[in-house]
């Protein structure tokens, strides 16, 4: 079965979506290992929880960027991990690190891309008063928040939506998506082609 350390660096809600999918079946998958660079990060007391190793690397810890890199590189060989599921990684990975996972990183982004990129997208496109919103997972590439498109999903927002509700429908949407993106990944159904994912039918 195909293996995939999550990096996440805070809360974990999405890291704990996917372990229970992976734990119930509907994604097969396994998540062996979760990578994190802050040792305050919640997400780690919840890997304790239910078993799954976890790696600390803080990149103060580190000279410099490639040094950082090349510490995740080996944790990832060790663990013999297929592929990478960022999940809330507050940490831009190089060219040099995405070129060398080509196609094997897969991040997933609150708001239908390429709108409202960054790290504040829910709060940005609240503020914009957009009608609606959604989530994105997305192929990591190069450049932040750009990668040929996985699946997208939206989510109304409606006039009495504050924030909070937003914020709350958004996390409900990742943790049903992210599984099902990850799982066509995991069963081999994804071609990219430039910048388009094709999604073939199960082998
Ligand atoms: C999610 O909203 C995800 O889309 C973004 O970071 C957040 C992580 O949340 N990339 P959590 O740590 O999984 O709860």
């Amino acid at each position: 079965m195909i293996k995939f350390a999550v990096f996440a660096s805070g809360r974990g809600s999405n890291f704990s979506a996917l372990v229970q999918s992976a734990r119930r079946g509907t994604l097969k998958a396994r998540i062996a290992l979760l990578v994190c660079d802050n040792p305050d990060a919640l997400v780690i007391r919840r890997a304790a929880a239910a078993g799954v190793p976890a790696v600390i690397v803080r990149r103060e810890d580190f000279a410099g960027r490639a040094a950082f890199e090349d510490a995740l590189i080996s944790t990832l060989e060790r663990h013999a991990v297929d592929a990478i599921v960022l999940a809330g990684f507050m940490r831009l990975l190089s060219p040099r690190f995405v070129a060398r996972y080509k196609n094997r990183i897969i991040n997933i982004h609150p708001a239908l891309l390429p709108a409202f990129k960054g790290a504040h997208a829910i709060k940005d496109a609240f503020d914009y008063g957009v009608k609606v919103t959604g989530v994105t997972v997305h192929f990591v590439d190069e450049k932040t928040d750009h990668g040929p498109i996985i699946l997208q999903e939206s989510v109304a927002v409606a006039a009495r939506d504050t924030l909070a509700t937003l914020e709350k429908k958004i996390h409900k949407l990742e943790h049903r998506l992210y599984p099902r993106a990850l799982g066509l990944f995991a069963g081999g159904r994804l071609k990219v082609r430039g910048r388009r994912v094709i999604i073939g039918l199960r082998a």
